[in-house]
């Protein structure tokens, strides 16, 4: 049956195709492996040993032995100091928060071959280096004035544009991507395969033709120690220092401390941390020797502990945000993206929702963006700095963001690159209330968001969103688990995104395959269709799961040749799963090429197809209002994206 659904599959494409690129789509994959030219650029370990290798110039490359990176610059040092780049190599903004990559392209005309090699991050970059991609297509993660350092600075932010990376080889652990990308053009992933990343394989901003096609992934890392809060920990950790070198101190819950022990404390831990995973314990926290450091930051999944995706293609800036409601103007959105013949296998994740302690309105974020967090989401031992009574409860993590803000209040500290001051925002009263011995303190708490304030949005395997023509078809996507725990239940308000759908509406912590505000092709040319064809959907664990889900005002799309089965039974009380659903304000009245075509060929075994700009028969709308407690409120994303949300 797959079969035959395919070749026809493969014929519809054909006739869909709007630049021939796609030639050879549904044909024999081992045809497409492409050998590394004989006079490539050899690449080998010793060119990453004093960092991330920046490519600014055309090449063609290939890697001729397995990469690990992993830079350590001085092993004298703490080890948050020891991959600390060095500034006189390196550009002091984009690199002020250390090796964001292993290969940084900021060119055009870059071809790179794994040639059959693998290249990762090793075990102790990524524990001590969270925000990562093996390749970063520019010569900063960030854009300009966006993210957690003056990341560009004065550089100008250069993007790269026609690169290929080409399998057979492996882009294995990262702590966030295998590949990610801001404002890029003409980008080819192709033959790889993609394990061990964290967040996605492929993260792509406003970019425009993207190829990402026949690449496997047999599974997202699985072995990740700590929680996201550990990279809170070192980055507020390089604060403390400076601190301590000018004799800083404060009051701590009535006690008079300096800088250098509150400094001195937090090294040990993330010391002891660093040494049982690497060394001692065979990546864990020893609970036994290391209870504190257990309790702050032991990742009880092994799983990412955030959003998390195998390929997400977004407009522009960071996926940090809800899902997209409406496209942005050609310059910010992406287009043209194929997301073709890919094999995902085993992607499990966490979405561990941090509670955001709020101050008259100001979720409270320390120097570097993230949370000061009182206390887990989990019901029960949750009370990380914050007592029972309401009383400060000093740990090592809080003591140094409050210590920091509060010399940030005293105009101690002066905004630069590698101390940015600007992101705190812990308030004079909660600085207070930590130097007090008895002062208590009520919290409100704002949910939906990670440990960096990011908008909670539960597993999305391929996300695409904010882009005019895609075609995404023949991928094979199964053994998806979602492993969160229930949302918190204490919350005052709740992280806002962006998206303005009726909460009544809102479901989803698994979504398989996910385009919001999207269009079709519209090229000078001829306009057609975006294509979600031919895709299989199995094996997909949790409780309210879509296999295709169209959100925000989108159109023009075809749906068709695609299999879901989640391989179980729908029990009573998961109604909630979905095969395909559109959601209210998707445009499925139009006719021609603006229309949403839900084709005939789809199979959707066990689980049904929702269409939400039709008012729902009264049975499931009470249903939904029963999953969605709040409904009074009127912008769903109030309460969140998902997973949490719309309660
Ligand atoms: C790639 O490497 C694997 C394992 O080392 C080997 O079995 C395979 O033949 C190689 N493939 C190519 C195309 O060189
Ligand atoms: C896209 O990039 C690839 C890889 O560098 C290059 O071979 C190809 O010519 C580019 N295509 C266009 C239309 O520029
Ligand atoms: C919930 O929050 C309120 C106000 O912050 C607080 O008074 C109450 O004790 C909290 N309840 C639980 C169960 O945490
Ligand atoms: C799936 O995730 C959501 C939140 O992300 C959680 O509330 C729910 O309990 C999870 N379901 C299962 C079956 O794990
Ligand atoms: C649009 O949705 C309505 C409501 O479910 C459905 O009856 C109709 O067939 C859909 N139109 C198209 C073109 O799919």
């Amino acid at each position: 049956m797959k079969g035959f659904s395919l070749f026809l599959a493969a014929l519809y494409m054909n006739a869909l195709l709007v630049d021939g690129r796609l030639a050879k789509s549904g044909s024999n994959k081992n045809d497409r492996s492409i050998h590394a030219p004989y006079d490539a650029f050899c690449l080998v370990n010793d060119d990453f040993a004093k960092g991330t290798l920046i490519i600014n110039t055309p090449g063609t490359y290939k890697l001729c032995e397995d990469i690990v990176f992993d830079p350590i610059q001085n092993i004298e040092l703490p080890i948050m100091e020891m991959y600390l780049p060095d500034f006189k190599v390196y550009d002091r903004n984009a690199y002020g928060l250390g090796f964001f990559a292993a290969i940084a392209i900021s060119a055009s005309n870059v071809e790179i071959y794994l040639n059959n090699h693998s290249i990762e991050q090793s075990e102790g970059h990524a524990l001590m280096q969270r925000f990562f991609a093996v390749f970063e297509l520019a010569n900063s993660p960030f854009l300009k004035s966006v993210g957690p350092s003056q990341f560009v600075g004065n550089v100008e932010f250069e993007s790269a544009s026609n690169v290929g990376i080409y399998g057979p080889g492996i882009i294995g652990r990262s702590a966030h991507h295998g590949v990610h990308g801001n404002d890029n053009k003409n980008i080819t992933i192709r033959d790889i395969t993609f394990k061990d990343f964290e967040v996605a394989a492929v993260s792509l901003n406003n970019v425009d033709d993207a190829f990402i096609i026949g690449n496997t992934i047999p599974n997202n890392r699985h072995d990740v120690p700590i929680v996201g809060s550990f990279s809170a920990a070192t980055q507020v950790s390089h604060y403390g220092k400076a601190l301590k070198e000018m004799n800083f101190g404060m009051d701590i819950k009535g006690v008079y401390t300096s800088a250098a022990e509150v400094y001195e404390r937090l090294v040990a831990t993330i010391e002891n941390v660093a040494y049982d995973v690497l060394f001692r314990n065979k990546g864990f926290i020893n609970e036994k020797k290391h209870p504190e450091e257990y309790f702050l930051f032991h990742n009880k999944n092994s799983v990412v502990d955030g959003p998390c995706y195998a390929f997400v293609i977004h407009g522009k800036g960071p996926a940090v945000g809800g899902f997209g409601f409406e496209l942005s103007d050609s310059s910010k959105m992406s287009s043209n993206i194929q997301i073709i013949d890919n094999v995902i296998e085993n992607i499990k994740c966490w979405t561990n929702e941090v509670p955001a302690v709020v101050i008259e309105d100001v979720v409270q974020n320390d120097a570097r963006g993230a949370i000061l967090q009182l206390i887990k989401s989990t019901p029960e031992d949750n009370f990380l700095a914050i007592n029972s009574d309401g009383t400060y409860k000093r740990n090592p993590v809080a003591d140094m963001q409050i210590m920091t803000a509060y010399a940030i209040q005293q105009g101690l500290l002066n905004d630069n690159p590698n101390l940015q001051t600007v992101v705190n925002t812990i308030s004079p009263s909660i600085v207070k209330w930590a130097s007090s011995s008895n002062d208590v303190l009520v919290p409100q708490y704002r949910c939906n968001g990670d440990s960096m304030h990011h908008t909670v949005k539960g597993m999305t395997i391929i996300r695409v969103e904010d882009c005019e023509g895609f075609k995404i078809s023949g991928n094979n996507i199964k053994g998806i688990e979602n492993l969160s725990g229930e949302p918190f239940e204490n919350c005052s308000s709740f992280h806002a995104g962006a998206s303005k759908e009726d909460t009544s509406t809102q479901v989803g912590n698994v979504r398989v395959i996910s385009v919001a505000a999207v269009t079709g092709y519209n090229t000078d040319k001829i306009a057609s269709k975006s294509i979600i064809v031919s895709n299989e959907i199995k094996d997909v664990q949790g409780k309210s799961i879509c296999g295709i889900d169209l959100q925000g005002k989108s159109d023009s799309c075809l749906i068709d040749y695609n299999i879901v089965d989640y391989s179980f039974m729908p029990e009573e009380g998961m109604e909630e799963n979905f095969a395909l659903r559109l959601r209210k304000f998707v445009d499925n009245s139009s006719d021609g090429i603006k229309a949403i075509e839900i084709g005939a060929h789809n199979e959707f075994d066990k689980s049904q197809i929702q269409i939400l700009n039709n008012v729902l028969d009264e049975e499931r709308m009470r249903r939904l209002e029963h999953l969605h407690r709040n409904l009074n409120i009127g912008n769903e994303w109030k309460l969140g994206g998902c997973p949490f949300g719309g309660r």
